[in-house]
């Protein structure tokens, strides 16, 4: 068990969340090594059949260190930055195991990309096409390419990670896709690699993707009989993961989809999870600032707040939020809110909690993915130190940063000096 109680004390595999706590202080994420390998495996075996790549979306945690132990399974990486492409590289992830996804690249981080081979571009609109081709001949290269296409399928997903359909800002029209595929075969700066699909994440229903993988297996048809070969067919992010009360589908029944759709294609398989991968690899730890009560509401007050995990204010996303030492007592009903200055702040409305007093400790689960990801100073805090754990050790694999640090790009203006 990854996080789980023993004798009423949460811990990390086999480290004491109090004991880090007492060590790095709160709020802090910690992560399970063995909880990302476990997601990662599961990926990886239920592919197998199928040569499929895992390549883990760096955007949901590009922690060194988690990225690196992904790295020493085999995976590969889905970066949309030329920053994700670094800490990539970096992690120990080959250039050749790296696909490039984003709707709006630089020439900048087109040119670092074209330059390193990786394995394949995913370009989004007949714009970015030229625009490779043109620094790619300037290299004296050809560029791996692969055209995102937008299927026009709703993943049934929340409006704000929706990006499968007509609506959204992604991917090259499907009518447009196959003509765009013909024209970037004759251009000497591409060599077309494969096709790529992304329509949405945290998804719990298989149906989208099944809609969606089907779509492609007849592009990838109609690209072969005009003689345009893919090699790669990338699938897009991974399944959604259980927050509360939801049934994410197995691996095994996502692979199952998978080679029903696109199985006789026999193609190299890629999928880019980040979600499932890390999401429930990590807790942020926070401590209890203190508890009021307005007569009709309960607040408990934590020290973390949405500049450190904003996920529920962004998205009114849940968290369960359990306490790190269980007392055993009768719950409350209370808000649990963090100190910033915004009645967004909010952890969670209405909670039923143990209460929990001044100074004890509460860990909102399943925050390893798009947590510390999605940090900022805001209320110039410092970003929290990650922790990760193995077994009965722990390291912190990024420290607080410091006011200095903090303030270390800043200037004073000439005339304020
Ligand atoms: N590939 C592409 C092209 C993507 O845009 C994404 C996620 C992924 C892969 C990884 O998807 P996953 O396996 O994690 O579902 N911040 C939001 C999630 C944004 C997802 C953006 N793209 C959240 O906290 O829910």
């Amino acid at each position: 068990m990854c996080f789980h109680y023993q004798g009423g004390e949460l811990y990390a595999e086999g480290v004491d969340i109090k004991q880090i706590a007492e060590k790095v202080g709160t709020p802090f994420y910690c992560y399970s090594t063995d909880k990302l390998t476990r997601n990662f495996e599961a990926y990886r075996a239920a592919l197998a059949d199928l040569n499929g790549t895992v390549c883990y979306s760096i955007k949901a945690n590009p922690n060194l260190s988690v990225v690196a132990a992904l790295a020493r399974l085999g995976g590969g990486a889905d970066v949309v930055s030329a920053g994700e492409m670094y800490v990539a590289l970096k992690a120990g992830i080959p250039a050749d195991k790296i696909v490039f996804s984003g709707v709006g690249k630089t020439a900048q981080e087109l040119e670092e990309a074209i330059r390193l081979g990786i394995l394949q571009i995913n370009a989004e609109s007949a714009a970015e096409v030229e625009m490779i081709n043109r620094i790619a001949v300037a290299q004296g290269k050809k560029a791996n390419l692969a055209l995102r296409v937008n299927p026009d399928v709703d993943a049934l997903t929340h409006v704000k990670i929706t990006t499968g359909t007509k609506e959204n800002k992604f991917g090259v029209p499907w009518q447009e896709a196959h003509d765009l595929y013909v024209k970037a075969s004759q251009m000497p700066g591409i060599r077309i690699a494969g096709i790529a699909v992304h329509i949405g994440s945290q998804l719990l229903d298989l149906e989208p993707f099944r809609l969606a993988f089907t779509k492609i297996a007849s592009m990838v048809r109609a690209l072969e009989a005009d003689g345009i070969a893919i090699e790669n067919v990338d699938l897009g992010g991974g399944m959604g993961i259980n927050y509360n009360v939801e049934l994410p589908p197995t691996c095994e029944a996502y692979a199952e989809v998978v080679r029903e759709t696109l199985g006789d294609l026999h193609k190299h398989i890629i999928v880019e999870p980040g979600r499932s991968i890390a999401g429930n690899a990590g807790i942020l730890v926070t401590e209890v600032i203190c508890a009021k009560s307005n007569g009709e509401k309960n607040f408990i007050i934590v020290d973390a707040g949405m500049n450190d995990l904003v996920r529920p204010a962004l998205y009114d996303a849940w968290h369960t939020i359990l306490p790190v030492t269980k007392q055993g007592i009768a719950p409350i009903i209370a808000d649990i809110v963090g100190p910033i200055c915004e009645s967004g702040d909010v952890f969670a409305h209405e909670r039923i909690i143990e209460p929990v007093q001044e100074g004890g400790l509460l860990a909102i689960m399943c925050a390893g993915a798009y947590g510390a990801a999605m940090s900022s100073i805001y209320n110039f805090r410092p970003l929290v130190p990650e922790v990760m754990v193995h077994g009965d050790q722990f390291a912190v694999v990024r420290k607080r940063t410091s006011y200095e640090e903090m303030i270390s790009g800043h200037a004073l203006a000439p005339w304020l000096q």
